[in-house]
């Protein structure tokens, strides 16, 4: 069987990608490591996990705002919105692939172009992971490291802890996201295709 190649993939979006899987793994350990550990037997000793989180915190803060205005400058932020016109039935179609189809050897319902990187399942959910759950990641990372800039009270309770609860629940989304994300990974022709792409830029189908 040929295999069709079409390149989609700049060199600024695969290293974005790869920085910013490297980071938030460091952030999920580190993060992990602070929330639960038992300090007299931490998964990352206490203050070595503070100072890296810090670090992998504000590095993922400069490469966000590196995230958006690359994708406003380059117009690829438009491959994220969902496009009308039957969207509702795109996703269904592409459901019913992954949860039927992909194990009886059909093919892709709609394989990437260059101009429609994403199907529209992709579409949606990475558009709340980029342009919802990050920001807000982010966000409630920074008043962390500044609380000064947290409300004094919310609700009659310090103004830091709806900010705690938030960083940890979207914490939480975003690595569920990426588990999710990495089994989808495999589905493309070969099992290791799309990572394959992620770093060269060409997609095989
Ligand atoms: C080790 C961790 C990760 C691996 C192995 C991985 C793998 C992949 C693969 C194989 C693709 C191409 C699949 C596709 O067609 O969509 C992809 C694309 C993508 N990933 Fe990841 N990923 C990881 C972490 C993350 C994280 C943490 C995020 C965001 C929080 C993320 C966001 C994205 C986005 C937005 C795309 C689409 C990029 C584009 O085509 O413009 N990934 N990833």
């Amino acid at each position: 069987m040929s295999t069709h190649r079409i390149f989609i993939l700049p060199l600024w979006i695969r290293l974005w990608h790869w920085t910013n899987a490297l980071l938030i793994i460091t952030l999920a350990i580190t993060g992990a490591s602070l929330h639960f550990a038992d300090p007299s037997l931490p998964l990352v000793p206490f203050a070595t996990a503070a100072r890296l989180h810090d670090i992998a915190g504000l590095s993922l803060a400069c490469l966000y705002g590196f995230f958006v205005i690359a994708n406003i400058v380059s117009g690829n932020w438009w491959q994220y919105v969902p496009k009308p016109g039957g969207f509702r039935e795109r996703c269904a179609r592409q459901t019913r692939f992954y949860c039927w189809g992909i194990f009886r050897g059909e093919a892709h319902p709609y394989p990437p172009t260059k101009d429609a990187n994403f199907n529209s399942l992709q579409q949606i959910v990475y558009w709340f992971v980029m342009y919802f759950f990050m920001p807000l990641l982010v966000l409630t990372g920074l008043i962390f490291l500044w609380p000064d800039l947290a409300p004094s009270r919310v609700f009659g309770m310090d103004g830091l802890v709806p900010v705690a609860v938030l960083h940890y629940l979207v914490g939480l989304v975003i690595v569920t996201f990426m588990i999710a994300h990495i089994y989808l990974g495999t589905t493309g022709v070969k099992i290791t295709s799309l990572f394959k792409m992620m770093i060269t830029g060409w997609h095989e189908e």
